[in-house]
């Protein structure tokens, strides 16, 4: 297959719901798409008006500040402390190296491609792109022979699934015997809220009790879009096997994939400060607080939604009955199908809206519900 036969884009379906949900007197509450509505912290905003001269291509590898930037904030926010410039790269927002990491990685017909069952869609249209077979599949040992790259989320989108140390190192024990690269996709590491991360960190896949001393092979992928409502900036970097990251890092430079000179200083900026990423979380809990009792109240069950951006709900019917019910809501969600065919009677809610259209939604699940 080549991008001549990628799918129509799916979220086009949903826009009926949104003129549906639109018609309501009191406006639509949309949580289909997880795009930040926060305003980008100021400190971002200033870093990148102090780069705006920008006459020189930028670099593909990182700027010195950047690339420093990220190693640090692996050692103070992940636990991962053994990490140098060579094992970082920034990336133009995530997306673009969730969808070319198999191509980058030369993979194509015959090679396998595991990502979760329940998944954000790019992995597999990655996979497609670079002709290799994707493979929905969650249990390490379910693996096959003939795999060469496994995607894993976590936390999840969109159903917050969050994998513990343990798990993370069966995982790259199963890696270790297939020979195949593990990238784990961790862009909602900082938003933990229920079980063990309420109190604890999110692990990543390079976290030293995972890998027993040697990144081999492993890749982390993270992005400031959500931590730092920076989706529009696209900032974003993969770390871990430095052998992979070199080999990423020449085929990028021959494709001109590297982030702009501003953007680059504004994302070492934002790396070096937590106090934004904390209010930003702030936000987010007082959101699903609001939220998830009222989805409850409605008579939905809600499924992992543990850490990450989203609540994973059913009511055991037809995702899309579920989504035509919370269109005469005024409420948009995202619909279960979206994200692989386990997930027929799931929705995903964003708590990407302003705290008031979110207590407006929890009001009127509430009322549904009487
Ligand atoms: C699991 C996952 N990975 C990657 C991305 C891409 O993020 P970005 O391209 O903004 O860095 C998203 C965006 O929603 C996502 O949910």
């Amino acid at each position: 297959m080549s991008v001549r036969d990628l799918a129509d884009y799916p979220w086009d379906a949903v826009v009926p719901f949104r003129e549906r949900a639109a018609q309501h007197p009191d406006g639509l509450v949309d949580l289909s798409i997880g795009s930040p509505v926060d305003p980008t912290p100021d400190v971002i905003r200033r870093a990148l008006t102090e780069a705006t001269d920008a006459h020189a291509y930028p670099q593909t590898v990182g700027t010195p500040a950047v690339r420093e930037a990220i190693v640090d904030w692996y050692a103070r926010r992940r636990g991962v402390t053994d990490l140098s410039v060579d094992n970082v790269l920034p990336t133009i927002g995530s997306k673009e190296l969730v969808a070319l990491l198999p191509a980058l990685l030369g993979l194509g017909e015959g090679d396998i491609v595991v990502h979760p069952r329940v998944a954000y869609p790019t992995y597999e249209v990655g996979a497609r792109t670079a002709g290799a077979t994707p493979l929905a599949a969650d249990d390490p040992a379910s693996w096959p022979e003939g795999t060469k790259l496994i995607w894993i989320n976590t936390p999840g989108n969109p159903d917050g699934r969050t994998w513990t140390v343990d798990e993370l190192s069966a995982a790259v024990r199963r890696a270790r015997e297939l020979g195949a690269v593990l990238a784990s996709d961790e862009c909602y590491a900082e938003l933990g809220w229920d079980g063990p991360w309420a109190s604890e960190p999110v692990p990543s896949v390079l976290d030293p009790r995972v890998t027993g001393g040697s990144r081999a092979n492993l890749l982390s992928v993270y992005s400031l879009s959500k931590q730092s409502n920076l989706a529009g900036y696209r900032a974003a970097f993969v770390a871990g096997c430095a052998r992979i990251v070199g080999e990423l890092l020449t085929a990028r430079k021959h494709l001109g994939l590297m982030p702009p000179a501003p953007i680059q200083h504004a994302m070492a900026v934002a790396l070096g400060d937590d106090e934004h990423v904390a209010a930003q979380k702030a936000l987010y809990r007082e959101r699903r607080d609001l939220l998830r009792p009222a989805v409850e109240a409605a008579g939905f069950r809600i499924d992992g939604s543990e850490a990450g951006l989203y609540l994973w709900a059913t009511e055991g019917r037809d995702a899309w009955d579920s989504i035509a019910r919370l269109a005469d809501l005024g409420i948009l969600a995202g619909p279960g199908p979206f994200y692989g065919s386990d997930s027929a009677e799931h929705i995903r809610l964003s708590l990407t809206a302003p705290t008031e259209r979110v207590a407006d939604a929890a009001r009127r699940l509430r009322e549904s519900a009487l």
